[in-house]
């Protein structure tokens, strides 16, 4: 067991409890922010007066080595004897350059270090997060384009409601992930202030210029101000895991409305095979598995968030050992949220309306019968009887099994008078009902278009454009 405080203890501590506590498993993932951390220090250790120039380019040239070592050895954490990923690092230093890796944690503390490498790893992962949101968005854009003219019977409280274009179902939830985006990139700017320089809690005691540390890590906000909430503070982690959330919470409602459009009993999608399953018993079936797992692990992530805040609720500053439950939960969280953004990129990109079914629905069931109510306002009749009267008609038709548009003439003359003079079958027709929906964020094709033709401008802007965020 390699431990950076044994000194104080007399005697070992229980093996169990070692390995309770001990986070190699999980944090190793840190290792390159780690590096390039401890690379700052030596340098900010430097400029203290700490360290002497030559010590300060050995210990880098030893950090690169040993970045370059754990990027090409995928077994090189096996059967470590240390606690942490920072214990593992100074260990390795070690073996490389002796003594003198023992300045490095001078003023130093894990807390700040390991405050400052969460940091660092989070503008990565939100900017690879982004990334995936984007795909996501793009795969959608690319089906509403081929769904314009697709018809759909749009629901609320999931009864037939009105048509819309499949088109702009689609374009829903662009408009969800754009929000995503936006939180990710929000996330990313509000963390960017370095903690290193905090030590365990009160400051570190040597003069380091935290300024310039800050920016030689690349944080745009410079120090952080307040040593306490520095080391203490996980908003960050939560505010990712959040935004996760949020994006999984679109995901599992896509994944809801497509596995219901793609039941035998809808008809209106046909889901790729490529993801696809079939059952170990029954030969017919075919499984939306993979929209089932997106929306199940929606759970699993909002279960991160609400134990991390959990976790964080209690917490005396400044750190208390509760902190290291961070790292599972914002992992996973965020593994996730990127695994589910991939497969419902691929399940996007694989679907297929069935014209003929979406077609059927949405001319069925009334769902024109609020044009016939506008019809009639059109005509001068106040919107409140308007309203009744389509009402009326619209139980008749039910009376005799057929839609508003095929009422006989004597029931038409009776119910709708205002009406005689009109080709009622057009007027009520699917496409004139969407086509009338043509204000900004209505379904109709033209608005539709409009929309699509912003998304298009958007995403080929953000391909020739700088990151949001900052990449690794
Ligand atoms: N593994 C710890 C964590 O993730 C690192 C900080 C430990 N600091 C300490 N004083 N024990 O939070």
């Amino acid at each position: 067991m390699s431990r950076l405080w044994g000194g104080r203890f007399a005697s070992a501590q229980d093996p169990h409890f070692l390995s309770f506590q001990n986070s190699l498993g999980f944090d190793r993932r840190l290792w390159r922010e780690d590096i390039a951390g401890s690379a700052a220090w030596a340098r900010a250790l430097e400029g203290a007066g700490v360290l002497s120039k030559g010590e300060r380019e050995k210990l880098e040239r030893a950090l690169d080595e040993l970045g370059r070592e754990l990027a090409r050895d995928a077994h090189a954490f096996d059967g470590a004897p240390d606690e942490d990923v920072h214990s593992f690092v100074e260990r390795k230093l070690g073996e490389r350059v002796g003594d003198l890796a023992k300045k490095l944690h001078t003023g130093r503390s894990r807390n700040d270090q390991v405050a400052t490498d969460l940091k660092l790893w989070l503008k990565g992962a939100l900017y690879r997060l982004d990334a995936n949101c984007t795909e996501l968005m793009a795969a959608l854009v690319a089906l509403a384009e081929r769904s314009v003219d697709v018809a759909l019977p749009g629901y609320t409280h999931l009864q037939r409601a009105q048509p819309i274009s499949a088109a702009h179902h689609a374009l829903a939830y662009v408009e969800m992930l754009a929000r995503d985006r936006e939180r990710l990139a929000d996330a990313c700017d509000r963390l960017d202030a370095c903690p290193l320089g905090s030590g365990a809690l009160a400051g570190t005691a040597w003069p380091i210029d935290r300024a310039k540390l800050a920016d030689d890590l690349g944080f745009t906000r410079g120090p952080t101000r307040n040593s306490l909430d520095a080391v203490a503070d996980r908003d960050h982690a939560i505010e990712a895991v959040f935004a996760a959330t949020l994006v999984c919470t679109h995901l599992s409602r896509l994944a809801e409305d497509w596995i219901f459009f793609a039941t035998q009993e809808a008809g209106f999608l046909e889901l790729s095979e490529d993801v696809s399953t079939g059952s170990s018993l029954m030969p017919q079936k075919k499984n939306p598995d993979a929209l089932e797992l997106v929306r199940g692990k929606c759970g699993r992530v909002l279960g991160h968030l609400v134990g991390l805040v959990t976790t964080l609720k209690g917490l005396p500053l400044a750190y208390d050992k509760d902190l290291q439950e961070d790292k599972e939960a914002l992992f996973d969280a965020l593994d996730t949220a990127a695994a589910c953004l991939a497969v419902t990129a691929l399940a996007v990109r694989g679907a297929r309306w069935r014209a003929e079914r979406c077609a059927a629905a949405a001319a069925s069931s009334y769902q024109n019968s609020t044009d016939l109510a506008d019809l009639l306002v059109a005509a001068g009749v106040p919107f409140r009887s308007a309203h009744e009267r389509a009402g009326a008609a619209v139980r008749r038709a039910l009376e005799l099994g057929c839609e508003l548009e095929a009422l006989p003439a004597a029931e038409r003359a009776r119910l709708v008078p205002e009406l005689a003079a009109l080709d009622l079958a057009r007027e009520l027709s699917t496409a004139r009902v969407l086509a009338r929906r043509a204000v900004v964020g209505g379904t109709a094709p033209s608005a539709v278009r409009a929309e699509l033709k912003r998304w298009n401008k958007e995403l080929a802007l953000h391909a020739a454009q700088a990151p949001v965020t900052t990449p690794r």
